[in-house]
């Protein structure tokens, strides 16, 4: 037994029992962390039944720590359980973090591959010399508990073009093989994706790397890389990619490159393409369940300039609802999970033509179908299309957040879904989707629709989220 495993559970477990229950900003469709930090999802799958999220957790400190594996599941994607802490940073081999990776399931068993992160103490650039990136597969027979944890691969394994930055596996069963796509900084400091590929899941070898003609960013976390409607997309989440034009201006980047050939051979990489123009979206991960692709990402920003007011209650940062993905009209598209209309209240239904007001609860979900230029406004924000541009604005509530834009066709129908401090917007059916927390001043909300249209408002109730603050935790410490 990993005693050291034991007392970091125990530990997460009591700290957890810290969950503020009466927390004003507690979101009520997106899944945040009881307490601490939270970042990008991790080993989603669909696994006996049930859906599995995990996510990078540092239970004990809001501002973020070493990295533990924290877990959700559901049968329905509405109702959820939270369930104890799947990996802790318990080996000398992932001791400064389990950081992020991906689900297989394999013969009844869940296999999750994930990067140890290893940082040795002294005077290093940790790029060259001074850090291990180990990759490492844990299993569980049952979804909730950890049976044994193992080392696949360390940096000797990985090709020399790669620095010690190598990261967050991802893992798919292709034909009669496995494949994985590993982020990495290459020596000349730019970013690239490394593909290996398996037998057996456990013996892997480099295969090809995948880069594009020309430079795009020093390096390249949280890659996925999947066929969607006949088309390859590779999904991966750029640094140091500056530009002022949209979908580029958060401190990192987040999008895809359509792959052309085959990943294994010959391939190019398209042009890249944003995937959200919010102020909160990165490191996506997707999972295919029957014939659909899911997708959720972290609502957060890492060395963003904005802050989130819930560090005051313990705790930072959701993950987006879960969206299916479609590759249409030549463009990745995210709309929410249908489960999520189980949700829904009876509509209310209001056609408009210059200018209508209506008072909203705190989770809705708004429908909007509009001819033209449309200004909304929305407790402390405006989101104004005009010809091309969708600009969003946070006036009040924003903790640094200020404006971001978006080009699209011309708008014809928005979506929103509001909780109580995190909003998604989905322009045209998906063709632009901005991702954002905002905390508005007042607990009553209003929204006033400058054009042409007709809306129809659903006011939500809650996902139900069952705690775990079982007290025989609390005793065992
Ligand atoms: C992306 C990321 C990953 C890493 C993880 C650590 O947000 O930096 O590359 O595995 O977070 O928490």
């Amino acid at each position: 037994m990993n005693v050291l495993r034991n007392d970091l559970q125990r530990m997460a477990a009591a700290a957890e029992a810290a969950f503020h229950p009466t927390d004003p900003w507690r979101p009520n469709i997106h899944l945040a962390p009881p307490v601490g930090w939270l970042n990008d999802p991790n080993g989603l799958c669909y696994f006996r039944d049930e859906y599995h999220v995990f996510y990078q957790y540092s239970p004990f400190d809001p501002e973020g720590g070493v990295k533990f594996w924290g877990h959700y599941k559901s049968k329905d994607l509405i109702s959820w359980e939270q369930c104890p802490v799947m990996l802790c940073p318990d080996e000398p081999f992932d001791v400064h973090g389990a950081y992020s990776g991906s689900a297989l399931c394999k013969d009844g068993g869940l296999y999750l591959y994930y990067t140890g992160n290893v940082k040795h103490d002294g005077d290093f650039d940790y790029v060259h010399i001074g850090r291990e990136s180990n990759t490492v597969l844990a299993y569980s027979a049952d979804g909730v508990n950890l049976d044994w944890k193992c080392l696949l691969l360390q940096n000797k394994d990985y090709p020399p073009e790669a620095t010690l930055h190598v990261r967050d596996p991802k893992v798919w069963k292709q034909g009669r093989k496995y494949y994985m796509v590993q982020g990495t900084r290459t020596q000349e400091d730019i970013g690239a994706a490394l593909i290996f590929e398996s037998e057996d899941g456990l013996q892997w070898k480099h295969i090809n790397t995948l880069r594009t003609s020309s430079p795009f960013g020093y390096m390249w976390e949280c890659p996925d890389l999947f066929e969607l409607d006949g088309q390859w997309i590779l999904m991966v989440c750029p640094q140091g990619v500056q530009r002022p034009e949209p979908g580029y201006e958060n401190r990192y980047t987040c999008g895809y490159f359509p792959l052309y050939g085959d990943f294994r051979g010959k391939y190019t990489l398209g042009d890249f393409v944003p995937l959200d123009y919010g102020f909160d979206f990165y490191a996506p991960q997707t999972f295919q369940v029957g014939n659909r692709r899911l997708l959720t990402a972290w609502m957060g920003m890492a060395d963003a300039e904005y802050t989130n007011p819930t560090t005051a209650y313990g705790w930072q940062h959701c993950l987006t609802v879960l969206r299916e993905l479609r590759f249409e009209y030549g463009q990745l598209r995210m709309r929410p999970v249908r489960e999520l209309d189980a949700l829904r209240d009876e509509p209310r239904i209001y056609p408009f033509s210059n200018q209508l007001s209506v008072e909203l609860p705190e989770l809705a979900d708004i429908q909007i179908n509009c001819e033209g230029e449309l200004t909304l406004r929305l407790s402390g924000i405006s989101l104004k299309a005009e010809g091309d541009k969708l600009t969003l604005a946070i006036q009040e509530g924003g903790y640094g957040r200020n404006t971001r834009k978006a080009l699209t066709g011309r708008l014809q129908n928005l979506r929103i879904l509001m909780d109580t401090s995190a909003l998604e917007i989905f322009a045209n059916d998906g063709e632009a989707v901005f991702s954002t927390r905002w905390y508005p001043a007042e607990e009553h909300r209003s929204l006033t629709l400058y054009g042409t249209g007709r809306a129809v408002i659903y006011d939500l109730r809650p996902m139900e989220i069952r705690r775990r603050l079982d007290a025989e935790d609390l005793f065992l410490i």
